[in-house]
């Protein structure tokens, strides 16, 4: 039987701060991920070094890595698109002093791709095939490096250009990943349409080719299934869980998708339950931090948290 810890992968300074109209300074990237350190998260996915002519919000990440906190043992992965991208991840670690007993600037890499071609031309510019033949060198030169590589899978369940998804191609695409030498596929809900049913049945058509231990769940929450649906994969195995604290996020091409679960009601939804949250405070993840977190990025971007269990403790 799978161990009841779970692992949350907090992609709020990514995937949460992608999709926003306005300039965030990178100091206020920074402090969110340091604010997000000194909660407890032991895997913060800090940005993206995609094309700035794509997603105009990720430039600055280098910076954002270097003035941010890094604690020993926490891990700061960046999306990595294609070549390039590895190569300004290569660069920035060159840059750090080879006596520094600080922790890297990072020590992890994420890869991207779909399992439609129609959304892999919208994010990526290409097809499934293609994207999985480019980043097969990327992922080597990575682990080359030392570094760890975690893919995506986006559009497990429904493709904003396609609709319904069949969960065939999610097991192939996952499977493709994990044999390129990904240490976890996060299969990601983008539109975030998905009903506890259905994650049930595609996680048990990934689950015939790819160990449901090197698996995570990536549910946005457009319909307000995403915590159902988180208690749906741990249910059927998945230890790791994409959360976005404050419920902030979004993807460019997924148009209307809102943010991911928010990790207050993550972490809300799983006390007393026979699951426990790792973490770095208390061995867990501090929960009224993430709120206060939650609200204070919110306010950052000039509006309220929309994390349910973020707006029903706040502090006043
Ligand atoms: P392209 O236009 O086909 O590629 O885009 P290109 O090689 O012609 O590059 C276009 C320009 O970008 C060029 O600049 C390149 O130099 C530059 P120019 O010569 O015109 O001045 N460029 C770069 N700059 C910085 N870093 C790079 C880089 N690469 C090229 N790495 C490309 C192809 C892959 C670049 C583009 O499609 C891209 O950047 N896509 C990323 C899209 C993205 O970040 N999407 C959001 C993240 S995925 C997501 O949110 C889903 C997820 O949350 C899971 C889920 O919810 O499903 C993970
Ligand atoms: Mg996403």
């Amino acid at each position: 039987t799978a161990s009841n810890i779970v692992n949350i992968v907090e992609v709020g300074p990514r995937d949460g701060l992608q999709n926003e109209k306005g300039v965030i300074p990178v100091s206020v990237k920074a402090e969110l991920v340091t604010r997000l350190g000194r909660a407890g998260v032991q895997t913060i996915e800090a940005g993206s070094f995609v094309s700035p002519k794509w997603v105009p919000q990720m430039a600055g990440t280098a910076e954002v890595l270097t003035q941010m906190e890094r604690l020993p043992g926490v891990h700061y992965p960046v999306l990595v698109p294609n070549q390039r991208g590895l190569d300004g991840v290569t660069s920035l670690l060159a840059t750090q002093p080879t006596d520094s007993t600080a922790p890297p600037f990072t020590d992890e890499i994420s890869i991207f791709t779909a399992a439609t071609d129609a959304f892999t031309r919208a994010n990526l510019n290409t097809t499934i095939a293609d994207s999985l033949t480019r980043l097969e060198p990327v992922t080597r030169g990575a682990l080359d490096q030392g570094l760890r590589v975690r893919g995506y899978v986006s559009v497990v369940i429904a493709c904003p250009y396609t609709g319904q998804v069949d969960y065939v191609r999610v097991r192939e695409v996952a499977k493709a990943l994990v044999d390129m030498g990904c240490y976890e596929v996060s299969l990601g809900d983008t539109v975030g349409m998905g009903t506890p049913a259905q994650i049930a049945e595609m996680l048990e058509e990934v689950k015939k080719d790819v160990d449901v231990s090197l698996l995570a769940g990536h549910f946005h929450d457009t319909y307000g299934t995403a915590v159902a649906n988180v208690l749906t994969a741990l249910s059927h195995g998945v230890r790791t869980i994409d959360t976005s604290v404050g419920g902030l996020g979004g993807c460019p091409y997924s148009p209307g998708a809102t943010g991911n679960v928010a990790t207050e009601d993550v972490l809300y939804a799983l006390q007393n339950s026979e699951y426990k949250v790792a973490g770095n405070v208390n061995g867990t993840i501090d929960l009224q931090k993430m709120v206060d977190i939650g609200w204070w990025i919110s306010e950052q971007l000039g509006r309220e948290s929309v994390s349910r269990a973020g707006r029903a403790m706040r502090a006043r």
